[in-house]
């Protein structure tokens, strides 16, 4: 399972970089406005920033909502960094580009899926990821992640290459009940990847260990 940091935070992301288990970035224009990059120049400079952190993946989502204008972006924003996918939504011309982009060689992230029908629709297009956003689902009483278990069943019936992204990930109960569904993918933000280092007995048994060392040495 790949671990991708949700944030456009340089700060996290190196700290998540530095742990030795990130795989990828993702962001999107509100996180991207939570560290307060404005500008069409400053956003795809904090693209190349974030690209030249990490060592996978990072989506870069386009502001177009026209097959025109998600072409010319996703090309403009493919050419900033190897390591860019596309981020488009989940739209009907955004359905369009990612056939054109699968066509084309550059790599897309379909944003914005909230059932299983559009993760399929996402698929056949030839996404090279999927993200259902499992927490905006649980905010309005609807089980995100069956909604996983749904798409990876979709997935596996027909062999589709499309990697489920679980996005929306707002805690460690997600990461570990994504890993059991086997979604392909998670996205969240850091304290999500941190929480599954703890555990209490590990502690007290780490305190108990070094006491003991410290008695004979
Ligand atoms: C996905 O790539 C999105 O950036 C993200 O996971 C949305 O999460 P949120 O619901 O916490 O905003």
């Amino acid at each position: 399972m790949k671990f991708f940091i949700d944030t456009a935070n340089l700060d996290q992301i190196r700290e998540a970089q530095d742990l030795g288990v990130l795989d990828g970035v993702t962001t999107n224009p509100s996180l991207m406005a939570k560290e307060g990059i404005t500008g069409r120049e400053n956003i795809l400079k904090h693209y190349v920033d974030i690209c030249n952190i990490v060592d996978g993946d990072v989506s870069a989502e386009v502001i177009a909502t026209d097959f025109e204008g998600i072409i010319k972006e996703g090309k403009e924003l493919a050419a900033l960094h190897e390591q860019i996918v596309v981020k488009v939504p989940m739209i009907k011309e955004g359905v369009k580009a990612i056939k054109y982009f699968a066509d084309n060689g550059i790599k897309t992230n379909c944003t914005l899926v909230f059932s299983a029908g559009q993760a399929l629709l996402a698929a056949k297009a030839g996404a090279t990821y999927v993200s259902p956003f499992i927490g905006r689902l649980d905010d309005i009483s609807t089980d995100g992640l069956n909604l996983i278990a749904e798409i990876r069943l979709i997935y596996d019936n027909y062999g589709f290459d499309t990697q489920i992204l679980a996005a929306s990930v707002r805690h460690t109960m997600h990461v570990l009940e994504c890993a059991k569904i086997g979604s392909d993918v998670m996205t969240g933000p850091l304290s999500s990847i941190e929480g599954l280092l703890k555990h209490p007995l590990t502690d007290i048994g780490l305190e108990k260990f070094l006491a003991d060392y410290r008695k004979g040495n």
